[in-house]
Formats: C-alpha cells, sequence, structure tokens
C-alpha cells in the first residue's frame, strides 16, 4: 500500500480554472472536449487529455496507465495507455441513446502511476 496521500482517493482539483490550479492539478487533471448539448440519436465524440495545462511526464517510471469515461455513473469506457508510446488522450465516441435523454454530466478519470486518480467533469444536455 502506498504511503501517498494522494492515492487514497479521488483526487480533484480545486477549482477548473486553469488559473487557479497548482502545478499538480495542472499537470493530472483530465480535459474533457465535448458539446455541451447534443439531440438523442446523435452521435458525438468526447476527448480526454492530461497534462494539457502543464506537460506531464510520460516515461516508464511516472504515467499515465489509463483514462476512462462516465456518463454520470455508467461507465462508458476505458483506454489503457503504455507509456513512451501513446500520448495521454483517449477519443470515446458516443451515441446520445433514449435511455440517456436529460442532462447529464460526463466524468473523466485518469490514473498516474505516482500520483494516483484524478477527475473532471462536465455537463452535457441530451435533448
Ligand atoms: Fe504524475
Amino acid at each position: 500500500m502506498s504511503e501517498n496521500p494522494l492515492f487514497r482517493g479521488l483526487n480533484r482539483p480545486g477549482s477548473l480554472n486553469p488559473e487557479d490550479m497548482n502545478d499538480l492539478e495542472k499537470k493530472h487533471t483530465p480535459v474533457i472536449t465535448a458539446p455541451d448539448k447534443v439531440s438523442r440519436g446523435e452521435r458525438f465524440e468526447v476527448v480526454v487529455e492530461t497534462g494539457v495545462y502543464m506537460r506531464h511526464p510520460n516515461e516508464y517510471g511516472h504515467h499515465f496507465s489509463w483514462i476512462e469515461l462516465y456518463l454520470d455513473d455508467v461507465p462508458v469506457g476505458r483506454v489503457y495507455l503504455q507509456p513512451v508510446i501513446a500520448a495521454p488522450r483517449a477519443v470515446f465516441r458516443l451515441n446520445a441513446a433514449e435511455d440517456y435523454v436529460g442532462k447529464r454530466k460526463l466524468v473523466a478519470r485518469a490514473f498516474c502511476n505516482l500520483h494516483g486518480t484524478w477527475v473532471s467533469e462536465k455537463s452535457i444536455d441530451i435533448e
């Protein structure tokens, strides 16, 4: 078991505004790029990327191992990342299915092997 307190739970930055983040938050917070609103039946893309506000190492000893996406509490998928060769970026293609119509939340999680799991969220309206 790691002594690193960052491994005890889900790490969230105090603010999603990069100007208010410390360096650890800038390197680790997953950034979600997705439409604010989609129509039912529409196919759309959600891109999740880390190290956007400040570059994060991508070495065997320090890297992001995976990125995952949820729609509210529904797991959408997880992308495993091989250090050095794979950039910490995942593209998820979603279908705005009838079952998911409403005001929803995209939740991204990214796991750094040295600094634990980092979370961010973005609202999406499925009409
Ligand atoms: Fe890290």
